[in-house]
């Protein structure tokens, strides 16, 4: 009896695949950068020789770019359009690593919606986010568009954004594909220079780097976005390891890899290949499904499967997932986008979702004593100082792409609306932006002070000096804002900084100065009110640090998870170097790890963010000391609002495995709690620790949770003592 013929698959995309030819497959994999409707374009869209666009953002042109490829190509297949909608499209949220400040799932997942529903009303289908690279180095441009140093809090919130721009429904109107990127490690690129060569351990990448986007993976985002760079030597473009072993053979990802821009033909400028045609083998050999801008895929595919170079089963198989997502996104029954099935741009509950995204992403780091909420009825008048102060564009942020600064409201703005006619308002920016070094401004600047109770200062970085390619050695303020807050502070009035730059700046210079310290990082449009509404009051400061502030650049890479060493620094293990006697002998300062002159601690903590009111934190509990592998135990403590306002507080978990078959991180985030309290209440904690808080990638890289004494710390911050131990046991 003649075994069946493989039944025909009544699965839509393996039929389609089976009446497409190998060019039309091919053509699939292959991603343009849009620039203008040219003859040209619209013929190899009849051809079928386009699978997707990126940077069109007219709906009609995108509309007519859908017709063409569906009404006069072959085989009518649509196109996907992709953008990179990072931090919102017309309503510009917090850049991510502010976002990233609030710890909250929800406000995130709402930003990511919010973009992805402005972005489909333009027709476009599929966004480059989210940014899931770990950061430990503030020196980097693109920490500004990441979750920040932790993988624990990066994986939730990667959670969050992919569920906020996929929607329920990718068919549904406002649901849009999201891509996790850069995969994988891209954020340790040596010296916090971008594109830089990453050397990173196996076990430390499934340990920290990898862990948000496998949780973007379990999420079920659409497609994930290759890393430009070299991870051990073999560029993430061309490394099937990456794109294919752990990616779909571990994790069972099912969509499709993009490559990043022109990172296909990289791979001979890296040295992985020696021409273009081997970086295309490479790379889809590697499991790159799609090339994104350099048409390498397009020119050299077809001729590498035909000499057998490239199986064709590699360009089915990329091919169908271009598909499947096509048919996911509803494409082939309603490939054209209507703005009547779309809420207006920039919306009043857009706005309103992106003021209030930004109140939870600033971070109180300094107020003393209490200078902050100011009480309005009782100051006649503010000075508002500051190239940040009044720059509707810079607050934006960087991928800023589709934002409108037009729809920015300033922190000056802001602040004149609120203040009224009870308060007087004297502004003065000192300098005309971040970086100028003319001191032309400062006369203005020290007259308004002098003219006020109390001075806001608005410093910072231009957001051009964060983003890709946008790497700084000083991460200092720049230009002549140092200057100015030192001129200003002379003045001896009340004075607060905030802050809006892209990343965390060293601003030991300036923070003895500033009685009261607020991060903004870029804010977005609706930055000015929320900035306004935690420095009066209405709303008190709730975020914490997503990543560590170093005191000086030479600490970096500093972050809060680091191994113990052998030789870990104390308090009193060292001497600072301005304490060291003359002719000091050799081993008399100390010998464990730390500089001789910034000593071993942050500037400010991962974790740390300061309230209105003052939380304390006591009785921390383990309901068993000792429990087998693989069970439970769970933890508490006691949390009290000791101040006398109400104040929301994150409280973190983090825990330490004393000995492992690797060193294990000093502590570790498992955990956090969102809690509202008022004035005097007390509550108790309880998080539950198990396997999926304990297990670690050991020294054979494989997923397990070892016997051994564990300790768990609760607290506002990662610097807290308050410790519990517990042991587990085989
Ligand atoms: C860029 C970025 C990537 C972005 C892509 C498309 O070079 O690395 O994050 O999505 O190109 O703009």
């Amino acid at each position: 009896m003649t075994s069946d013929p493989t039944p025909r698959s009544s699965d839509p995309a393996a039929k389609l695949l089976a009446e497409m030819t190998l060019e039309e497959k091919i053509g699939q994999l292959n991603q343009l950068n849009f620039t203008t409707l040219h003859d040209d374009l619209r013929g190899r869209l009849a051809a079928g020789e386009i699978g997707s666009l990126l940077n069109v953002v007219d709906l009609d042109t995108i509309n007519e770019l859908q017709r063409i490829a569906v009404e006069e190509s072959r085989l009518g297949i649509p196109l996907l359009i992709g953008r990179d909608v990072i931090h919102g499209f017309k309503t510009i949220f917090p850049i991510p690593l502010g976002q990233a400040a609030s710890w909250n799932e929800d406000v995130v997942k709402e930003g990511a919606r919010v973009a992805a529903v402005e972005a489909g009303s333009s027709g476009i289908n599929w966004t480059f986010a989210p940014m899931l690279d770990v950061c430990r180095d503030p020196r980097w441009g693109r920490i500004a568009e990441c979750l920040g140093e932790d993988p624990w809090l990066a994986s939730r919130l990667a959670r969050a954004m992919v569920q906020g721009i996929q929607g329920q429904d990718l068919r549904q109107p406002g649901a849009i594909a999201a891509c996790a990127k850069h995969f994988a490690g891209y954020g340790a690129c040596e010296a916090g220079r971008d594109y830089a060569t990453t050397n990173i351990p196996e076990n430390e990448l499934r340990n920290v780097y990898l862990p948000p986007f496998k949780a973007a993976v379990d999420a079920g985002v659409a497609t994930v976005m290759a890393s430009f760079s070299d991870l051990n030597g073999i560029p993430a473009s061309g490394n099937r390891w990456l794109m294919t072993d752990v990616l779909r053979g571990e994790w069972g990802f099912e969509g499709f890899v993009v490559s990043d821009w022109e990172s296909v033909p990289q791979l001979a400028v890296h040295g992985l290949t020696a021409s273009d045609r081997e970086s295309a083998q490479a790379a889809a050999n590697a499991g790159i499904g799609m090339d994104m801008a350099s048409q390498t895929y397009h020119h050299h595919l077809a001729d590498l499967v035909r000499a057998g170079l490239v199986d064709e089963s590699v360009i089915d198989s990329a091919a169908a997932s271009i598909i499947q997502l096509k048919i996911d996104l509803g494409l082939f029954d309603y490939p054209f986008s209507y703005t009547k099935d779309y809420p207006p741009m920039a919306n009043p509950q857009h706005l309103q979702a992106a003021r209030e995204a930004a109140r939870q992403s600033l971070v109180l780091l300094k107020n003393e004593p209490d200078t902050l909420p100011i009480d309005l009825s009782r100051v006649d008048s503010l000075a508002v100082i500051g190239p940040l102060a009044d720059d509707a564009y810079e607050q934006l942020g960087t991928w800023v792409f589709d934002g409108d600064p037009q729809l920015s409201h300033t922190p000056l703005s802001a602040i004149r609306a609120l203040a009224g006619d009870n308060t007087r308002v004297h502004a003065a920016a000192g300098l005309a932006y971040s970086r100028s070094t003319s001191t032309d401004g400062f006369a203005d600047a020290l007259e308004a002070a002098r003219q006020s109770d109390v001075v806001l200062m608005f410093v910072g970085e231009e957001s051009i000096l964060s983003g890709e390619a946008h790497c700084r050695a000083d991460i200092s303020l720049p230009g002549a804002q140092q200057a100015l807050v030192a001129r200003v502070a002379e003045l001896g009035k009340p004075l607060v900084l905030i802050v809006l730059a892209g990343r965390p700046l060293t601003l030991g210079p300036v923070l003895e100065h500033a009685d009261a310290l607020l991060y903004a990082w870029h804010p977005g449009t609706m930055g000015g009110p929320a900035i306004a509404d935690v420095l009066f009051g209405s709303h008190a400061p709730q975020g914490k640090l997503p990543v560590t502030f170093p005191r000086m650049v030479g600490q970096i890479p500093i972050y809060y998870s680091q191994k113990n060493t052998g030789k870990p620094a104390t308090a009193d293990s060292f001497t600072p170097i301005d304490e060291i006697p003359l002719r000091a002998a050799q081993t008399s300062v100390g010998n464990t790890s730390f500089h001789l002159d910034a000593g071993y601690t942050p500037q400010f903590p991962f974790g740390f963010g300061l309230s209105y009111t003052r939380f304390e934190y006591s009785d921390i509990r383990v309901s068993a000391e000792s429990l087998p592998v693989g069970s439970s135990v769970e933890v508490s403590a006691d949390l009290t609002n000791a101040g006398d306002r109400e104040g929301v507080e994150i409280a973190q978990l983090y825990i330490r495995d004393l000995a492992g078959s690797v060193t294990r991180p000093v502590k570790e985030l498992k955990g956090w709690q969102r809690v509202s309290l008022q004035p005097g209440e007390t509550t108790r904690l309880t998080f539950t620790l198990g396997p999926g808080e304990l297990a670690f990638f050991d020294r054979n890289n494989e997923l397990n949770t070892e016997p051994g004494e564990f300790h768990v710390f609760i607290g506002g911050n990662s610097d807290t003592r308050l410790r519990a131990t517990f042991q587990v046991t085989a």
